[in-house]
């Protein structure tokens, strides 16, 4: 089954694929291919979502295809059905489903019994599309990925981690930078750091996200103040390097007002990117449904 939720079991090969699909889906967007004509995709979500929600709608039906967008909460999911049974039962009806499930290893147990594919829509520990819609912006506006090196500031989540598990696929230089306590605990040590300008310097791409991620209301984010990415860090990095977040920010914490609009900033490139890349993912996950890229 060709899901896509860990990024650590793709080959460099198949997400260049994706990532240059996903090129040549952008430049067709007024004129997208019926690639996905007739197909359904499934939408569910337990926490909010403006851009995953929007883009994977838009995507599909761009590409000729129908979604159903649900609540957890409203379906009996959210009651006392099993996740086997939701399984077997939505892999009735539709092609593919994509959902936003904070429980990892609950969507695993949704791809195990469904009989089509699983895209992840983000996690508690992995946003692998929203990473996806990251290099491919990277691409776009520095030629390429490889051998780049990216720098993240603040908390250790969900896209911090596919940012490493990506980092080791397409080979780019990622470092984390973020407070002593949370980098001693962090999973994965083997990018993180606690000292910002080490982090910063000569990096071609500073990228942060919110302090405080979905579900995580009340935590304190006095800790996380010298890791905002402000102009001083900005310059720290290559002149002509790039700031990119995958939103929403939490207006002005995470990173200063002025980097968030300056010319540096490539956010809405990547929001938009968000579309394009979904396109991708979902014809290569719809192989088996007949869809050829
Ligand atoms: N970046 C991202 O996944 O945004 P949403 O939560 O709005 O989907
Ligand atoms: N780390 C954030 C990403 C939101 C797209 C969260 O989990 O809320």
């Amino acid at each position: 089954m060709r899901n896509f939720i860990n990024l650590s079991e793709f080959d460099k090969q198949t997400l260049s694929t994706i990532l240059k699909h996903a090129h040549e889906l952008k430049a067709q967007k007024f004129a997208p291919p019926q690639l996905l004509k007739g197909l359904t995709l499934a939408m569910m979500f337990d926490k909010l979502s403006t851009r995953t929600r929007m883009s994977f709608e838009v995507a599909m039906k761009q590409l000729g295809g129908h979604t159903v967008v649900l609540s957890m909460n409203d379906t009996q999911l959210g009651g006392a059905e099993s996740i086997e049974s939701t399984a077997q039962v939505m892999s009735r009806y539709v092609d593919a489903i994509m959902i936003r499930m904070s429980d990892h290893t609950k969507m695993e147990e949704l791809a195990h019994h469904a009989s089509v594919p699983i895209v992840n829509g983000m996690t508690d520990i992995s946003h692998p599309c929203q990473i996806m819609a990251s290099v491919m912006t990277i691409e776009e506006k520095l030629g390429s990925v490889e051998g780049k090196k990216i720098a993240w500031f603040g908390d250790y989540n969900n896209v911090t981690q596919s940012y490493m598990d990506i980092s080791k696929i397409l080979n780019f230089e990622f470092i984390a930078a973020m407070p002593e306590d949370i980098a001693q605990n962090a999973p994965d040590k083997l990018f993180v750091t606690s000292d910002v300008n080490a982090a910063a310097k000569d990096a071609d791409v500073i990228v942060t996200d919110t302090w405080v991620s979905l579900g995580q209301d009340g935590k304190a984010i006095e800790k996380f103040w010298p890791y905002q990415v402000n102009a001083a860090l900005m310059a720290q990095a290559k002149d002509n390097a790039i700031f990119t977040h995958c939103l929403p920010m939490h207006e002005w914490e995470e990173v200063s007002e002025d980097v968030a609009k300056s010319s540096a900033s490539v956010i809405y490139d990547e929001a938009e990117n968000r579309l394009h890349i979904q396109k991708a993912i979902l014809a290569w996950c719809l192989a088996d449904a007949g869809v050829k890229i």
